[in-house]
């Protein structure tokens, strides 16, 4: 919590003024009782001079009283308000600088929460304490010693009573703040089934789980229903509870003053009498304040579970090392190396996750867990090639044997285990990152686009692009006959994640993102698989007709993709077990001639019914779906 709450460092002066402010205004509301019985007094003297003097001096307090309830209000919603967007832009920013398998092991929907809903529960305590939480010991104590000077000997019976109040609070609030911590994390859980039932609302109903997916969220949601009532019950019965005792008391000490007033001597002791009445009103006035601070302070231990439970989750953000290190001093790559990749027996695992608590499905009765890899631990084993400016190199093997990877190995997504990855002739750990993404281009297994316009996304690449620019980018990845036939060209809008277009075509505007940023090193991770056979051939030819000088590292699955690529790297199980052109490998790898097998016969057949298809494809792609989420 220290950690999270130094971020309020900047916001010292506003601080120090809600602070001032609000002991202030607690003078205030401690002073009014004063004059009140002095008023009384007065009153019951005939001075018509003091009562207006003290009516004079109560209105002053009150207006003071106002003005610096206002002004605390202002200056605590400052120092809150300006500390939570601090908070929040330091997390946006921290989440930036951590590495891949930083945000892997806290999770893209937990991280999101975090710097949302957990950010507004350090703000609403911080804006309570400010507000509330300061001016309650000042209260407490000032009440105290002007309770004493109305009435020490009542103060003494009245504060016999506060023990077993005490007692009362501590025992509910032992109940209590356990549950609370209980609700948060219940309150998590109950976000992150809506989270995954509303993005992952094609697949729930492809597979008839809806029903499934109600029942989870109804489970979870009556949980936090019920944990939530017993919490608010015990908070609902502590308030009434407190209220009746001070009441209680209140009746208490008027018997026993009147008690003691009857036993006074009328003539002897008339100015005794006197006194009784605006002595025993401002009394029980300061008891009052007393009460409602002891009961501010249970309400607000109530919100400290919740906040301290979202300060842990901050603080691990914030505490987070990232594992891909900018070196000290970075290295810069020679002109003549710029675009050059080379991976020199690199060995890669990924870092261990934490194992799941519960499964979601239950295996049928019998089943066997799933085999495990050969060697689990390594995802890439001694991987070496040189790939340079002009060529084309694919990596080609079957699904989750290690291509992606290898291919977040290149932009240092993820460090290496062993051995050496270059690129510009320098270790990737031996770059500035930007120096280092300067040079790189990657279209991204699961082609992303962002919500604005067609403009916008391919300006990613390339911020100051013309719009001739973006136009030729598009014409490179074969996406301009279909922009072209949008109403509003490269203005058309994109939705959130491009949902409103094909699979194909966000694929093609990925690319043409990537071409026009010009980088010596284009990396496609699967970026064609979308494609019909047709687009994909045109799209290929393109690339290398107008990206001469560019380095073009290709995943892929399709055969007919990696044809003519100067080197094919074929993965198994994350090793590298053949390595050369078309020709070379269909004569010397025996998984590599297996996949041309199995895919000859569908590509010959593709090939013809794509002949027709191709003319088809871009007008009927627009409305098709695609599940990247
Ligand atoms: N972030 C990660 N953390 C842990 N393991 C991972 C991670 N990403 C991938 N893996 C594991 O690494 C293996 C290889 O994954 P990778 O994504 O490189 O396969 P791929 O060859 O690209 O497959 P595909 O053709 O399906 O895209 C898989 O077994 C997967 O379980
Ligand atoms: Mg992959």
């Amino acid at each position: 919590m220290k950690k999270v709450l130094s971020l309020l460092k900047p916001f010292k002066w506003t601080l120090l003024a809600s602070i001032f402010f609000a002991t202030v205004n607690t003078a205030m509301q401690l002073l009014l009782p004063y004059y009140t019985r002095d008023m009384m007094s007065s009153i019951l003297g005939y001075d018509m001079k003091a009562i207006v003097r003290c009516a004079l001096i109560m209105l002053g307090f009150t207006l003071a009283g106002i003005v610096t309830s206002i002004a605390n209000t202002y200056f605590s919603t400052k120092t809150s308000v300006g500390y939570s967007i601090e908070l929040r832009n330091y997390i946006f920013n921290k989440v930036s600088h951590l590495s891949q398998s930083n945000i892997d092991k806290i999770g893209v929907s937990s991280l999101v929460t975090r710097t949302t809903n957990d950010v507004r529960q350090i703000h609403d305590i911080v804006l309570s304490t400010l507000k509330s939480i300061l001016p309650i010991p000042i209260m407490l104590v000032g009440g105290l010693v002007m309770a004493y000077r109305m009435n020490p000997g009542v103060l003494k019976t009245a504060l016999s009573f506060i023990p077993v109040m005490a007692g009362l609070a501590v025992v509910l609030i032992a109940i209590i703040i356990p549950l609370y911590s209980k609700i948060q994390k219940l309150v998590d859980k109950v976000n992150q089934i809506m989270r995954e039932k509303i993005s992952g609302i094609r697949v729930v109903r492809a597979f008839n789980r809806t029903e499934y997916e109600d029942e989870r969220f109804d489970d979870t949601n009556k949980k936090l229903t019920g944990i939530a009532l017993v919490a608010a019950r015990s908070l609902a019965g502590l308030i009434p509870i407190l209220t009746l005792f001070m009441y209680g008391l209140i009746c208490v000490i008027m018997l026993k003053t009147i008690n003691a007033v009857n036993l006074l001597d009328p003539v002897t002791q008339s100015e005794e009498i006197m006194n009784t009445i605006p002595n025993l009103s401002a009394f029980i006035a300061y008891f009052s304040l007393i009460i409602t601070s002891v009961m501010s302070v249970v309400s607000i231990l109530m919100s400290i579970p919740r906040a301290s439970v979202s300060g842990k989750r901050i603080k691990a953000i914030m505490e987070a090392v990232p594992d891909v290190i900018e070196p000290e001093s970075p290295v810069t790559p020679a002109e003549e190396d710029l675009g050059k990749v080379e991976f020199r027996n690199v060995s890669f695992k990924y870092k261990p996750k934490p194992p799941a608590k519960k499964k979601r499905f239950m295996s049928p009765k019998g089943a066997s867990p799933a085999p495990k890899k050969e060697n689990s631990n390594f995802m890439l084993e001694n991987v070496s090639f040189v790939s340079r400016p002009g060529e084309m190199t694919a990596i080609i093997g079957i699904t989750g044997s290690g291509k992606s990877t290898m291919l977040n190995l290149i932009p240092r997504l993820y460090d290496c285990t062993e051995g050496e990855v270059t690129v510009n002739g320098v270790n990737v750990k031996d770059q500035s990152s930007e120096a280092l993404n300067s040079t790189i281009a990657v279209v991204p297994q699961q082609a992303f686009l962002f919500s604005g316009t067609i403009a916008d996304n391919v300006r990613y690449g390339k911020p100051d692009a013309s719009d001739s620019e973006i136009w030729r980018a598009l014409e490179i990845a074969q996406a301009k006959s279909f922009v072209a036939a949008m109403p509003e060209g490269i203005e058309s809008p994109v939705s959130q994640a491009g949902k409103n277009f094909s699979g194909g075509q966000k694929q093609r505007l990925a690319i043409a993102r990537a071409v026009i940023k010009g980088a010596k090193i284009i990396l496609f991770d699967d970026s064609f698989s979308a494609l019909d056979l047709a687009t994909d051939a045109r799209l290929r030819a393109s690339l290398r007709e107008n990206l001469t000088d560019t380095n073009l590292i290709i995943v892929a699955q399709r055969v007919g993709t990696v044809l003519n690529a100067d080197r094919i790297i074929v993965l198994d199980n994350g090793k590298v077990v053949g390595q050369g052109t078309h020709a070379e490998l269909v004569k010397t790898c025996e998984l590599y001639r297996e996949i041309v097998v199995t895919q000859i016969s569908e590509e010959a057949l593709g090939e013809g019914a794509n002949e027709e298809k191709a003319t088809e494809t871009d007008a009927s792609e627009q409305k098709g779906g695609d599940d990247d989420e």
